[in-house]
């Protein structure tokens, strides 16, 4: 395995640490007020289950599965839900939680998508962002660290499904 993965990006102490400065902001902007985060899987499943930890408010979740059409490595921007929400969000304070901002294809139209929903507000938090990459006109309002344009796995993030379950983020370079 170690012979086609790259350095440690960023390590398990430091995701940690991020997430818990997160989690505090998160806590202070909707204190006395109830959260939902909203868990894009399966990338962020790891994020959602640490963040949420952080977080002092009272917070439900909430799981939803997108899919991009296209190929393993680039985004389209068609995205089908395959999994969506088991509650409505209206009315309520929501938080994407994403694993990665890259063209912000996917997180542009999920962020449309739940809009029309009518949730009282509407924030996306994301631990990776490369601003590189970056096309469609979206912005996050908690990102845990920026990333240079390579293709990142580990922490959630997978190629061909695998190397989800890395505890670090690191690259296939
Ligand atoms: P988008 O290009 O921002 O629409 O990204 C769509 C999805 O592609 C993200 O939610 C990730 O699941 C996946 N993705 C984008 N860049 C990477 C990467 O570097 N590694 C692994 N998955 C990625
Ligand atoms: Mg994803």
């Amino acid at each position: 395995m170690s012979n086609f993965m790259g350095e440690i990006l960023i390590s398990e102490e430091e995701l940690q640490a991020r997430i818990n400065e997160l989690g505090e902001q998160i806590s202070k902007d909707f204190e006395g007020e109830e959260v939902v985060l909203i868990c894009v899987l399966k990338g962020a499943c790891m994020f959602l289950s640490d963040l949420m930890k952080r977080i002092s408010t009272i917070v439900t979740i909430d799981f939803m599965a997108v899919s991009s059409y296209g190929n393993a490595l680039e985004s389209s921007g068609v995205v089908k839900i395959s999994k969506d929400l088991d509650s409505s969000i209206e009315g309520k304070n929501v938080i994407i939680v994403e694993d990665i901002l890259d063209t912000g294809l996917t997180l542009k139209y999920l962020y449309e998508n739940l809009l029309t929903r009518n949730p009282k507000t509407l924030k996306i938090a994301t631990l990776l962002e490369k601003p590189a990459r970056k096309i469609a006109d979206i912005e996050a309002d908690y990102t845990g660290f920026e990333v240079e344009d390579r293709f990142i796995i580990g922490y959630g993030l997978d190629y061909e499904q695998k190397f989800r379950n890395l505890p670090y983020i690191t690259c296939l370079d």
